[in-house]
């Protein structure tokens, strides 16, 4: 376990910023820039080290060139309970020690609950980013996270009005709900004339429209061998081009233990890669034909590059691209997701003008700036 406390000035606000996990990073980018900029904040990164492969955590702090995190806990893999309970204990001594005004929890990973509930015990008020996301669905480890994260913030910054609505019915008083719009389209704002430039196109041999991308990760498919088994026989059957599948690590021990990924190997239309990088995925997105995946952030990278996306899930807490007619919820069902993908294929020009003319409700791309202002003028104490 490493630290490197920070120092404080006085008169500034101290925030501590709590992540972990891939998505994590790369949605706090655009904050952790603006926070590093503001003479009248103070903030300190904690990495859980819930993700610790390079191509997991790492290459975004290159990419977007972030400083090294104050303090990372180097928790690692685990079942839930062990690695939601190893933040904790390791997190409290920091938070202890750092005394931060705020704790800043981004997102919906057991880092995100272990940040919010050690700072919420210690008295610590909470924001939440990514506030009021909700699939309705409580075997999915992330709808729990949210969901407690959510009832022990103090300030809860929203993506959508859907989301704002979300946490209104689930009785959260008005004015601790501030709805930004999503840190995830500023940082596409902010990285897409860069992931233009990437030569992963051409690293990989594929043309544009000419290939769908498929990532995979969520427990419910990867962890489950009849879900994951009708997933990969769908893609086995999608011949008629190219399928570029940068693999999660979950996902490569999963499909390692059974036959699965050999079986992939075989097919000449699927390049299996390791995770490829921000920049790399984005101009993946945009270039595909259509996306599969169960990503949340990837169903709403497609949706603002305007590519048609098929959702490896039942549910999505992201219901404005299904509600939009740009995203197609399919779960595991091979014959679906074939009929679908080979729709989309038919129908690519028709469908270009459609998604091109859909509204976004995701806001302007300014999340991280109203978080900051609404932090500044908040009454938290300053140090
Ligand atoms: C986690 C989040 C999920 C998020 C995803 C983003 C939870 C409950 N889940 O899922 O919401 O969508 O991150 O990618 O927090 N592993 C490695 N190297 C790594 C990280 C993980 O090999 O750097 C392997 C380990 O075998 C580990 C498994 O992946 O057991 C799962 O990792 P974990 O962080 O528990 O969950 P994710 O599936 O990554
Ligand atoms: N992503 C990436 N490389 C990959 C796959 C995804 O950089 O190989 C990015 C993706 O563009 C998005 C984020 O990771 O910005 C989504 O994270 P992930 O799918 O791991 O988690 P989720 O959004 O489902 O929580």
């Amino acid at each position: 376990m490493s630290y490197a406390c920070g120092r404080k000035k006085l008169g500034k606000l101290t925030v501590a910023l709590i992540l972990g996990a891939r998505p994590q990073i790369i949605k706090s980018s655009p904050l952790i820039r603006l926070f590093n900029a503001d003479e009248q904040v103070h903030l300190s990164v904690i990495h859980t080290g819930q993700h610790y492969d390079y191509e997991m955590t790492q290459v975004f702090f290159d990419e977007f060139s972030l400083p090294e995190p104050t303090a990372n806990l180097e928790v690692g893999s685990g079942s839930h309970a062990q690695q939601t309970a190893k933040i904790m204990s390791r997190l409290e001594p920091v938070l202890l020690e750092q005394k931060p005004a705020l704790v800043l929890v981004p997102g919906d990973t057991n880092s995100t609950l272990a940040g919010a509930l050690t700072a919420a015990k210690l008295n610590i008020p909470v924001a939440h980013i990514e506030a009021g996301a909700r699939s309705y669905d409580n075997r999915m480890p992330e709808e729990i996270n949210r969901r407690l994260t959510d009832h022990c913030s103090s300030m809860l910054f929203t993506a959508t009005k859907v989301c704002s609505e979300n946490l209104l019915k689930e009785g959260i008083r008005k004015e601790s709900i501030h709805q930004v719009g999503d840190t995830m389209y500023e940082v596409l704002l902010q990285q897409l004339p860069k992931a233009e430039k990437t030569a992963i196109l051409k690293q990989l041999a594929v043309q544009p429209k000419a290939y769908a991308l498929l990532t995979l990760h969520r427990q419910e498919n990867v962890d489950n061998f009849e879900n994951l088994k009708r997933i990969i026989a769908a893609v086995v059957r999608l011949e008629k081009l190219a399928v570029v599948f940068p693999v999660h690590p979950r996902t490569r021990k999963q499909l390692c233990s059974s036959n699965l990924y050999s079986k992939l190997e075989e097919q000449r239309h699927i390049k299996l890669v390791e995770p490829v990088s921000y920049l790399e995925n984005i101009s993946l997105i945009k270039n595909a034909c259509f996306v599969m995946t169960d990503s949340g952030g990837v169903q709403k990278e497609a949706f603002w590059l305007k590519t048609p996306c098929i959702t490896l899930r039942e549910n999505t807490e992201w219901v404005e691209t299904v509600q939009l007619g740009a995203n197609h919820l399919l779960g595991s069902d091979t014959d679906c997701i074939v009929n679908t993908a080979e729709e989309i294929i038919r129908n690519a020009e028709a469908l270009d003008k459609k998604l091109a003319k859909l509204p976004n409700p995701f806001g302007d791309g300014l999340a991280s700036q109203k978080i900051l202002e609404t932090l500044k003028t908040s009454r938290l104490p300053r140090c």
